[in-house]
């Protein structure tokens, strides 16, 4: 595997994407998919530090996915409360501070407080930034910002000129994170599917065929080794 270099993004987001056709081409319920899924997470999170990413960003559950069948999205939320349950532990003692985000408000109690209880218990973490878009959508996240944004300003707290591309952002719920330099999305699929909208302008996309389940570790360096191959110019002229 390839090490930390000057070009490693230090924030990468990823849209697991392919769960379900992983499943499907083995004639398995979509469910088995989306376990295999949260086993190549754990894979991933660990190669984080030595590909020199500081901060991974990861979907999964969008503000969308409530259009799927009952049993699907009861599925998806046991497994998301098993993921907490059983990684905790393994999360906390390998440096890992994770943080959710989306809107919390349509999860099941009992999910929250685990998520509320995983956060605090990894506060202090530092060596990789885990955050998780759970209920997240983009456009939510900007019309529930926009929402506390406007309470400030009918509160006297902020001007209206005082809102800029600036000031929006700290009401994001990504408000603790900078910008991602990079979002892969897997499974082929080249669309972002309300991921990140606000703060993927400049980032670079990659998109790969691979289905989740399939994304190994080495894929991973290797997708980042082709991030070091860009030029970033952010609008400007390169020098
Ligand atoms: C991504 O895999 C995981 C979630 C959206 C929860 P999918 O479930 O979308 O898998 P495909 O796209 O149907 O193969
Ligand atoms: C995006 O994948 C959401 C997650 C990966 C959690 P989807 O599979 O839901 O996106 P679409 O429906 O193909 O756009
Ligand atoms: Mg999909």
């Amino acid at each position: 595997m390839t090490g930390p270099s000057s070009t490693s993004p230090a924030h990468v987001a990823v849209i697991m994407d392919g769960n379900g056709r992983w499943a499907q081409m083995r004639g398995r319920p979509r469910l088995v998919g989306h376990h295999a899924g949260a086993r190549r997470v754990k894979e991933i999170v660990r190669a984080c530090p030595d590909l020199g990413v500081k901060y991974l960003t990861i979907f999964a559950f969008s503000t969308e996915n409530w259009k799927r069948t009952q049993a699907e999205v009861a599925g998806l939320m046991s497994l998301f409360k098993r993921y907490i349950r059983r990684e905790a532990q393994a999360l906390f003692e390998e440096g890992v501070r994770v943080r959710f985000i989306g809107d919390r408000v349509r999860l099941e109690p009992a999910l929250v407080d685990q998520m509320d209880s995983l956060e605090l218990m990894t506060a202090e973490n530092d060596r990789v930034h885990l955050t998780i878009a759970l209920n997240y959508g983009g456009r939510d996240e900007v019309a529930r910002a926009t929402r506390r944004l406007a309470q400030d300003v009918a509160a006297g707290r902020l001007r209206p000129g005082e809102v800029t591309d600036q000031t929006l952002p700290r009401y994001l719920d990504t408000y603790f994170l900078p910008d991602p330099d990079l979002v892969i999305r897997t499974s082929g699929e080249a669309r972002i599917s309300n991921f990140l909208l606000w703060q993927s302008a400049y980032s670079e996309y990659e998109f790969v065929d691979t289905l989740w389940p399939d994304f190994t570790a080495q894929e991973f360096a290797r997708v980042l080794g082709r991030f070091g191959q860009r030029e970033r110019r952010f609008g400007a002229i390169p020098a």
